[in-house]
């Protein structure tokens, strides 16, 4: 049987499966029926400065994108830090640790950009008995605007002065959530790791607008007729959030540094993906606030059942194993030749192959042949986009099939060559002639 425990920075968890600070962590009765559930840790929805409590609106806070079957893909929200008071965040936490000394207890802490405010908040959570803390450097509404959360988590200087205090003030682990809102992810992590940083997290939501109201002109949600930027999140963001990821893994500068990997983590099979590419564990949220707590019974399961599978004993078989893999575009082997199949007997001839092919992309899929309605490739136009297999409603009717070495490509007329070639030495390459000449 795989063992799926979980040791991330040295904290412990009985699986690699914690819930992200948010609403199913706002409070001890949702941590103590999260762990029940079998949530490996949480990270507390994020603790702000002793005083007056942040007000959140009193509308709708949420947004949403669903596809055709109304199953929800991704989730905006206008929602701010915790709203409750620090003490009674931080006696409850105190409470749940005590009650389970076998599961992970993250406090995230956002406060003012001041070295007072973090020296003043730390001592009171490490009372707490917390396992680490987790800065949101994320938050990318309403706490920005007040110089906090993505204000700080936009500018590498800042998250570096930060860490630094944290890393002086606690001895407990730091774990450095960042935003996805900036244009390179290496920098805010490299910013981390000089720091001081025990990890970094991510991701936290993107800035969004959802949806307009055509009636009003509103954006969605819509608080008595106006909208602000929300947070992306759920499936939708996991692509972007796997890239970021595996960006910061396999950063010569960063790498080795310890993920946590959050981004539409909804089944194992996410989760597993995102250990691939060099997360440590994973964090959950709009999957958890859409099905619930149970929802990681699936997620235990289905890991456990594939690695035992595959042969894989212990998460350290999987951490990292994608990483390598991930290669820069000018690297890919431009002799590799794959081409389209469809299977005759799977088709239902719904022609969405071919209009594809034919309007977008190379011609190569028929529509008729002898008067009557096939759909079969032409490997003689087939580039191998791989189009016709992603709009094809039939799963595994279309498949590619990689031509092998020595095969004639009748696109090209040339044979598969068995050496591997690249962009930087293809002699169509400006910069590749250059260094020939
Ligand atoms: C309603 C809501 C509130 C959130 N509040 C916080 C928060 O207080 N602190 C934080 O670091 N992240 C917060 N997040 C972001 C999540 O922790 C997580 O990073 C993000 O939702 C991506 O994960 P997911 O795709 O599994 O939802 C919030 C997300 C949602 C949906
Ligand atoms: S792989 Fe691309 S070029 Fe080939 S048949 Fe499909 S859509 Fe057309
Ligand atoms: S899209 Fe798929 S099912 Fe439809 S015609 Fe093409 S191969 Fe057949």
């Amino acid at each position: 049987m795989a063992d799926i425990r979980n040791n991330f920075v040295g904290i412990k968890s009985p699986n690699p499966f914690w819930l992200a600070s948010a609403p199913p962590t706002d409070k001890a009765y949702n941590v103590e029926r999260a762990y029940k559930a079998g949530w490996g840790g949480v990270v507390w929805k994020t603790l702000g400065e002793e005083g007056p409590p942040v007000v959140n609106v009193n509308g709708p806070r949420y947004g949403a994108i669903w596809g055709a079957d109304r199953r929800l893909l991704g989730l905006n929200n206008i929602e701010l830090i915790t709203d409750r008071q620090l003490q009674l965040n931080l006696q409850e936490m105190k409470q749940v640790k005590k009650n389970w000394p076998d599961r992970a207890l993250i406090a995230s802490i956002m406060v003012p950009c001041e070295e007072a405010s973090w020296k003043a908040i730390l001592p009171l959570v490490e009372e707490t008995g917390a396992d680490g803390i987790e800065l949101n450097f994320g938050c990318p509404h309403g706490m920005s605007e007040r110089g906090m959360g993505a204000a700080v988590g936009q500018v590498p200087e800042y998250i570096e002065m930060v860490v630094r205090w944290c890393k002086q003030y606690t001895r407990m682990p730091v774990i450095t959530k960042l935003t996805p809102n900036v244009t390179d992810i290496r920098k805010p992590a490299r910013a981390a790791h000089a720091g001081g940083t025990d990890a970094v997290s991510l991701i936290n939501t993107v800035n969004s607008i959802t949806s307009v109201n055509l009636d009003t002109f509103s954006p969605e949600p819509s608080i008595d007729g106006k909208g602000s930027h929300g947070g992306y999140c759920g499936p939708a963001v996991k692509p972007m959030a796997l890239h970021m990821v595996a960006e910061i893994a396999r950063d010569p500068e960063t790498r080795g540094l310890p993920i946590s990997g959050i981004g539409g983590v909804t089944t194992w099979r996410d989760a597993a993906e995102f250990l691939a590419l060099g997360a440590g564990n994973v964090q959950v949220c709009t999957a958890a606030m859409t099905y619930g707590f149970k929802v990681v019974q699936e997620m235990i399961s289905g890991l456990s059942n594939w690695m035992d599978e595959k042969g894989h004993r212990s998460l350290d078989d999987i951490i990292g194993r994608a990483t390598p893999n991930v290669t820069d575009w000018q690297y890919l082997n431009l002799n590799y030749i794959a081409k389209a199949h469809i299977d005759q007997d799977a088709c239902i001839k719904c022609g969405r192959c071919h209009i594809a092919c034919e309007d977008t992309s190379h011609q190569a899929i028929t529509a008729m042949v002898d008067g009557a309605r096939h759909f079969e490739v032409m490997e003689d136009e087939c580039v191998g986009c791989n189009l016709c297999v992603n709009v094809c409603p039939v799963e595994g009717c279309i498949t590619m099939v990689p031509l092998e070495v020595g095969a004639l490509d009748q696109r090209t007329g040339k044979t598969v060559s068995p050496d591997y070639a690249n962009w930087t030495t293809h002699p169509n390459n400006p910069m590749a002639r250059q260094a020939a000449e």
